[in-house]
């Protein structure tokens, strides 16, 4: 059995990546060296998103020049101005962005490009544009405008803006930049690993995204933080403990527990259950606050698991003012850094990725015509 495929592809290395690195036995991850507890709450995400995609950290004018580029690259194609009704009237939001991101192909001055500069212009436009999609479905299915952009503002901050439609308080755009930070990359997660499959075949950058877009919306991945603030949402504070409890005797996974590759603290997790706990007193009502730390207990003491990403991000998000149906977008507008990166370093030093697989079906069936069967 040893040379057998493992099931869900565990431990298999499956691609060399410069771009960030997990130690799963000691907590740590690190953005192209550079721990994430250096970066947390110190580096801007535009900073970060510069350090994925260009290979190091800016200075203060490779940075303003970045900034002009993501500020100029907001601007959305005409596909998608002409469609966003629509798809936010029939489409769920990860649905509509895998929809949208292919509409923004279209326009894309690059689309029919994936050398190394048209690529780089293309990851900063992604970049620059996620939030921008994910505003413009939010108010054409609310039927509100949505506000103008802040050129003052950073992404975080504009996004804060467009989203809830007023003015975010500063301490908000530093929590929300930090979790931006957070989520930006991380090693070969499902939707990377799909990016990258896509991306080696020599497909577009555009594509590529979409099918990462699509990998991200499923429960088991980024999907995890909403499904989290349901479960907040469904639980009577004061039954916390037998809820989860009656949930893992039936089997039951809770969201936002457990990860492939950690097997001590998330160290995300741990700048996340900061930041909820902050906004938690801030916002006068600590109750979902309260209700994570006894979810967090009585899923360690039944299962030795601890939260991942996922979990206190749905919190930190809840009290920022982020319908709960945008929460896994918000993943996808700080992962887009990542996703692009994977990209350029996949169509850098490109092999098409085609695995194996382990035949466990009939051998030496005989065929038979229709009516004989
Ligand atoms: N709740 C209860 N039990 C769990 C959980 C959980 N959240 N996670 C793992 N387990 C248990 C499984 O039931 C299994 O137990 P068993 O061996 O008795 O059958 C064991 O732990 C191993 O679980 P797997 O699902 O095989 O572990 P895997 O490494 O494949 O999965 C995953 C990792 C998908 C993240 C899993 O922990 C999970 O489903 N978590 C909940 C969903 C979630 O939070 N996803 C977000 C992950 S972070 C991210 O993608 C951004």
């Amino acid at each position: 059995m040893a040379d057998k495929p493992t099931k869900g592809l565990a431990d298999v290395v499956a691609a060399s990546t410069a771009l960030s690195d997990i130690d799963g036995k000691a907590g740590r991850l690190f953005y192209r060296g550079y721990d994430i507890h250096d970066l947390a709450g110190r580096a801007t995400f535009e900073e970060t998103a510069y350090l994925l995609q260009r290979g190091k950290l800016p200075t203060r004018q490779e940075l303003a020049d970045y900034n002009t580029e993501l500020h100029d690259g907001r601007e959305l194609g005409a596909l998608v101005a002409q469609n966003v009704e629509e798809i936010a009237e029939k489409q769920k939001p990860m649905e509509a962005l895998r929809s949208l991101v292919s509409l923004a192909g279209a326009d894309d001055p690059d689309k029919d490009s994936i050398a190394p500069e048209a690529n780089l212009r293309k990851a900063a436009r992604l970049v620059a544009q996620q939030p921008v999609l994910v505003a413009r479905y939010h108010h054409a299915r609310t039927g509100s405008a949505v506000p103008d952009p802040d050129p003052e503002l950073s992404i975080a901050g504009n996004f804060l803006l467009q989203i809830t439609g007023r003015r975010p308080p500063r301490r908000h755009i530093e929590i929300f930049d930090e979790c931006l930070v957070l989520h930006a990359d991380h090693t070969m997660n499902a939707s990377t690993f799909a990016a990258r499959v896509c991306a080696a075949t020599l497909s577009d950058m555009h594509s590529a995204i979409v099918a990462a877009i699509g990998t991200l919306k499923g429960p088991l991945h980024g999907g995890a933080n909403e499904q989290v603030m349901k479960t907040l949402e469904s639980i009577e504070p004061g039954k916390v403990a037998q809820t989860v409890r009656d949930k893992l005797a039936a089997g039951e996974k809770i969201m936002g527990f457990g990860h492939r590759v950690y097997k001590t603290e998330d160290p995300r997790a741990t700048h996340l259950r900061k930041m909820s706990a902050e906004l938690a007193e801030a916002s006068g009502d600590d109750t979902y606050y309260r209700m994570s730390k006894e979810m967090e207990e009585v899923v360690f003491e039944a299962k030795d698991l601890y939260p991942n990403v996922d979990f206190y991000a749905a919190t930190v998000y809840h009290y920022l003012g982020i319908p709960t149906d945008l929460f896994t977008a918000v993943f996808s507008v700080s992962r887009m850094s990542g996703w692009t990166a994977h990209v350029i370093e996949q169509h850098a030093d490109n092999r098409l990725i085609r695995p194996d697989s382990e035949y466990i079906g009939e051998r030496d069936q005989k065929w038979k015509p229709i009516d004989e069967r």
